[in-house]
């Protein structure tokens, strides 16, 4: 079976890779990954914060606005609970890069332009075969615009693509106005793929002791609903790459996301609750199912589901709003 996908213009043996997390700090962990048959590995993020802190501690008798960073930095984690530093991480990237034979892909996650872009160089340096850029941001200004947002996510993603000769993706939130805009803005810059969709860790509240208390929970299938609808309004219409993560379970789920217009599918949180091994089970599902459906190769079904020939997806989807509204019966 040709499993054979390109994405951000690696050519790939198969379309599952790991996405962003803590699996990159184990090496028998990344040796587990390759051994289930990771077509890339994604190292999870050098975070802005975790930047700007070091950059801060080194500068702190100079800057004038050490203050203030340290206030809003007080909400972060310590720099020790980042389970790499800086240094580390990118000693982590050659390690890895030392030790597998699939492409690495580093991780940069901010939402400001200010002072931490260089590492996109360095984490090139380390040897990384391309940069994942996660502008993970909730947008709570009331005097700040959408279009202020979005530009500014363009400008971090522009300063990316001119700092590196690497392939560039950027990981997006699906919460903007207009998701079609801003994807079609960052095509338009150069950016080599997009990573459909960030999660949202929505904290609760204890009630009890009026703590906020953040809680992660792992996704399951459902969340894959959300990231197969914009792959397939997006697939087609856009030059770069795609990726769907969030929700990948199962090699049916892998199936959904590649008909809607994946190139590469990205999976966490089975390989956390499961093993790296659950990797090669979802390929071997993904096999499974496409010779039980008689197909032969992947690019065949690659974007058939995507909305490439509706001639207006707007209407497509109040058709199936409505639709969907009426099939409830009381
Ligand atoms: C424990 C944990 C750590 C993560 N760390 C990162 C990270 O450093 N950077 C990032 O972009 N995404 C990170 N993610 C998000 C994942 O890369 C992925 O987008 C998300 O879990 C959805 O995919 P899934 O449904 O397969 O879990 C993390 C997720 C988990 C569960």
């Amino acid at each position: 079976m040709d499993l054979s996908t390109t994405y951000l213009g690696l050519n790939l043996p198969h379309p599952l890779m790991t996405g962003a997390s803590p699996l990159v700090d184990r090496l028998d962990l990344v040796r587990r990954l390759e051994d289930a048959g990771a077509a890339a590995i994604t190292m999870h993020s050098l975070f802005e914060e975790q930047l700007l802190l070091e950059r801060n501690a080194r500068y702190a008798a100079f800057d004038e606005h050490a203050e203030s960073f340290a206030e809003a930095l007080s909400f972060f984690p310590n720099p020790d609970d980042y389970h790499l530093g800086p240094d580390e991480y990118l000693e982590q990237i050659r390690r890895i890069k030392a030790m597998v034979d699939v492409p690495v892909i580093g991780s940069l996650n901010g939402a400001t332009g200010a002072g931490w872009i260089d590492y996109a160089k360095m984490i090139e340096g380390a040897g990384a075969d391309a940069i994942e850029l996660n502008a993970y941001l909730l947008a709570t200004d009331l005097s700040e615009p959408g279009a202020s947002i979005e530009q500014r996510i363009v400008k971090i993603a522009t300063s990316v693509k001119q700092a590196v000769t690497i392939p560039v993706a950027v990981k997006l939130s699906p919460f903007f106005t207009s998701l079609a805009n801003v994807a079609s803005q960052l095509d338009t810059i150069g950016v080599d793929g997009l990573v459909l969709f960030n999660r949202f860790y929505q904290p609760d509240i204890d009630a009890e002791t009026l703590d906020v208390a953040p809680r992660l929970q792992l996704s399951d299938s459902s969340e894959l609903l959300l990231r197969v609808r914009w792959l397939a309004i997006l697939s087609g219409r856009v030059r770069c790459s795609l990726a769907a993560t969030g929700g990948v379970h199962t090699g049916l789920d892998a199936i959904k996301a590649t008909m809607a217009g994946a190139n590469a599918v990205q999976v966490v949180s089975a390989l956390l609750h499961h093993g790296p091994g659950q990797l090669k089970k979802i390929r071997e599902e993904l096999v499974r199912w496409m010779e039980e459906h008689e197909y032969e190769s992947l690019a065949q079904m690659h974007g058939s589901m995507n909305l490439l020939r509706c001639p207006d997806p707007a209407a497509f989807e109040r058709a199936n709003y409505t639709r969907i509204l009426q099939t409830w019966r009381v």
